[in-house]
């Protein structure tokens, strides 16, 4: 173990200045803030093995923070993070356990100090750069968050890089990817594996045979869950919260002389079924793949008097409404294989389609298989809707137990028959958006 490591320990109390005049001694004189437990370990032990694992000083300082620190200690150690992000530190480094710092916090209760928030802004503060490095393009993954840089051989046509520019943000999207450089064989490789994969790419989910099954629709081949019946009172809350716009009050007595509701994702048709229950004068359903449009024939839902079905992608067919001048008290959204640039995207046709009363809502489940990106996209989500003018308030809701990594061995899991857990957090942030 290094000096730089060592300190981060905090094992010598109380935690004073020259806790902060060491780093800064071991930062001036080159040690990087990313230097990790593992390279301190080749390096003694004379080996140059690959490093699996990355455990930064930033991961050392969140194991050892003692539980009783005093006002002044916090205050240090505080100052010790922000110098180590100001030399570069990561916040999404992932350690021999698979975590984060943040992860460290949060496993160890202590999501309400104020360091958790410090990587949680480090996390928003990331994905703000990379969109303005990117143009508006590049995000930080839902599922994970290293970026693999390929190595280039040899000089490529401006097509070519575009292309391959295009693909790197794709692969952003791959899971337990390492930040180290890869070959073009392995990028190549990743980059087929997402794009066969209909969780990830759009294209491909819209070319796969589903299954609805116990209690879920599934991708038929993959065994992917698309949605799933433990997601019925989250559906519930959403339905709620989009129909409160429609309870009379001062401000929106022209807005209700008609009640349009749109929903974006048909899925079990669970949230849809509850909206029919309220009896709005139209009822949009926006719903892009064949087997679910076969469903919505097969159960009737083309018969309805006050149902439209949208059919194809929303993203050809709610431009259309936006030409024909229909104005909605609620819109809900909840698609499948998606990013969260889709949702930009969506945000600029929301804001065109909803009545100046009306309220939006949707499945929030960015980033939702860890709770420090889960926070991230939380606080990303406001922000981005500010700059349309709009508010997002957040109602904290439990979600089953069933759905957490410890009961995976049980006969509860929600995850029996299902490829991978696309819900690992035990509190699910209900969004309820209006204009300010
Ligand atoms: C998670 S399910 C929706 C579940 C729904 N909220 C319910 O209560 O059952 C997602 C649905 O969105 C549909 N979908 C995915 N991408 C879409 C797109 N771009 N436009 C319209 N529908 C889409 C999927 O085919 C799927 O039926």
């Amino acid at each position: 173990m290094s000096e730089l490591h060592e300190l981060c320990r905090l094992q010598q109390r109380p935690i004073d200045q020259h806790y902060i005049k060491s780093l800064q001694y071991f930062l001036k004189e080159g040690i990087p803030s990313t230097y990790t437990l593992e390279e301190a370990e080749n390096f003694e032990n004379g080996k140059d093995e690959e490093l699996k694992s990355t455990t930064t000083p930033l991961h050392i300082i969140c194991s050892n923070l003692p539980n009783d620190l005093n006002k002044d200690e916090e205050t240090v150690v505080s100052e010790m993070i922000d110098e180590l992000f100001s030399y570069g530190a990561g916040w999404n480094l992932i350690d021999s356990n698979g975590d984060t710092p943040g992860d460290i916090l949060f496993k160890q209760n202590k999501q309400n100090s104020i360091f958790y928030e410090k990587f949680v802004d480090a996390g928003v503060r990331a994905e703000i750069l990379l969109r303005k490095i990117n143009d508006d393009i590049e995000f930080i993954s839902d599922e994970e968050f290293e970026v693999p840089e390929a190595v280039e051989e040899e000089q490529q046509p401006e097509e070519e890089q575009e292309q391959q520019q295009e693909q790197k943000e794709q692969i952003n999207h791959a899971p337990e990817v390492q930040q180290q450089e890869i070959s073009q064989e392995e990028f190549n490789r990743i980059k087929n594996e997402l794009e066969s994969d209909p969780a990830n790419t759009q294209k491909t989910y819209l070319e796969t045979k589903l299954e609805y099954k116990n209690g879920a629709l599934i991708t038929k081949d993959n065994l992917d869950g698309v949605m799933m019946d433990w997601e019925y009172e989250l559906m519930k809350a959403g339905c709620e919260t989009i129909f409160k716009s429609t309870i009379p009050n001062d401000d929106n007595k022209e807005d209700i002389n008609e009640i349009n509701i749109l929903n974006i994702g048909f899925g079990m048709g669970i949230i849809d079924t509850m909206i029919q229950e309220k009896n709005p004068t139209h009822h949009y359903i926006s719903e892009a793949h064949p087997d679910v449009l076969d469903k919505l024939k097969k159960d009737g839902w083309y018969e309805k008097s006050n149902v439209t079905v949208l059919e194809g992608r929303w993203q050809e067919t709610l431009p259309n409404l936006l030409n024909e001048g229909v104005f909605f008290n609620g819109i809900y959204y909840d698609t499948y294989s998606e990013h969260y640039e889709d949702m930009l995207e969506l945000y600029d046709i929301i804001v065109g389609l909803l009545k100046p009363t009306g309220i939006f809502s949707f499945f929030n489940g960015l980033g939702a298989d860890r709770q420090i990106i889960y926070d991230v996209y939380k606080k990303i989500v406001e922000l981005d809707l500010n700059n349309y003018g709009m508010d997002v308030k957040y109602t904290e809701l439990k979600t089953p137990n069933t759905t957490a990594e410890d009961m995976d061995n049980t006969d509860e899991s929600e995850w029996i028959g299902i490829k991978r857990a696309y819900w690992r957090c035990k509190t699910y942030y209900h969004p309820e958006i209006k204009f300010i």
